[in-house]
């Protein structure tokens, strides 16, 4: 399929398109953005690439990192990881306080910010140099070995990070986090502050849309089944509070972030990653968003 002419096409019908949403302000740095960017990229399991606008731009990826961190830690503790994570959509905000304390410190979701506090902890506890092996790990799947934290907004987010604080003192006074609370929050923002442009992030989760092996370099970072999994979890949990309308509109797995990205892949066929800073009230990319839903319609193509 030429999907080129597909995003022609999405773009002109975006055009009546009014965007009532706003860029995240809890982060301050993530306001010194352009908020009227946007840019798209398609990478096929054949390697072939497709993009419109501002493509390759680098932009904060913030909870699309969650998946990448759960994907390490998986591998680290196959199934005893759901110990201490559950599978379920929480149907809350991503930064909700409000089940974890009557679930005993078990957040419901990795995607939620409590569930990848417990992910972060997992792997403070098992890597030596857990900062710079997550960025070896993400450089790999994204064919870029220069990809970097960005300290700025790092720096940015701990400045403010009072409800991520109140969540990993509550799971530690439960016996969920095991390691030091500043180490492990010091690595879950540098997770949350790294900088890809769309073109890096579709090639980043191109091994999910191949069950687990990169289709370009042929490297399996993950099983057939671990593959599945994380896709059904993207599935259910990757939009938070949004998840169902993601599905019902979209219907690919995918993960947001509030830098206003958002990648969705299609099994067998492609990884998609589009960029708009402007987040609904649900705090996911209300453009991004569009974008997918007019895409997989044009394309009369989901996994439904
Ligand atoms: O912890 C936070 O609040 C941010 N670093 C990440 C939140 C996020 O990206 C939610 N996604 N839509």
């Amino acid at each position: 399929m030429n999907y080129q002419d597909v995003f022609v096409q999405v773009i002109e019908k975006l055009d009546g398109f009014k965007d009532l949403g706003k860029p995240a302000s809890y982060i301050p740095e993530l306001q010194n953005v352009n908020s009227n960017n946007f840019g798209v990229h398609l990478t096929t399991i054949e390697d072939q690439n497709f993009c419109f606008g501002n493509s390759d731009d680098k932009f904060s990826i913030q909870s699309i990192s969650k998946v990448l961190s759960l994907v390490m830690a998986y591998k680290i503790e196959n199934e005893d990881l759901w110990k201490r994570v559950g599978v379920e959509p929480s149907g809350t905000p991503f930064n909700s306080l409000v089940q974890l304390e009557h679930d005993k410190g078990i957040p419901r979701n990795p995607f939620i910010n409590a569930g990848a506090l417990v992910i972060s902890d997992i792997l403070v506890g098992h890597l030596k140099d857990p900062k710079q092996e997550l960025l070896q790990f993400v450089r790999r799947l994204s064919g870029n070995p220069k990809l970097e934290f960005c300290s700025r907004i790092a720096e940015s987010e701990k400045s403010m990070g009072y409800r991520n604080a109140a969540l990993i003192n509550l799971m530690k006074d439960f016996g969920n986090i095991h390691n030091d609370i500043d180490e492990v929050l010091d690595f879950y923002f540098n997770l949350c502050s790294i900088e890809m442009t769309c073109k890096e992030l579709s090639k980043t989760f191109l091994f999910l849309a191949s069950n687990g092996k990169d289709p370009i370099t042929k490297e399996k970072y993950l099983s057939t089944s671990k593959s599945k999994r994380i896709n059904a979890v993207m599935q259910l949990c990757g939009f938070y509070d949004e998840a169902g309308e993601f599905s019902f509109k979209v219907g690919l797995p995918g993960k947001s972030g509030v830098g206003g990205g958002i990648v969705a892949i299609h099994p067998n066929k492609y990884s998609i990653a589009v960029w708009s800073p402007k987040l609904n009230a649900k705090g996911n990319s209300s453009k991004g968003m569009k974008f997918l839903e007019l895409f997989t319609s044009e394309t009369e193509s989901s996994i439904f």
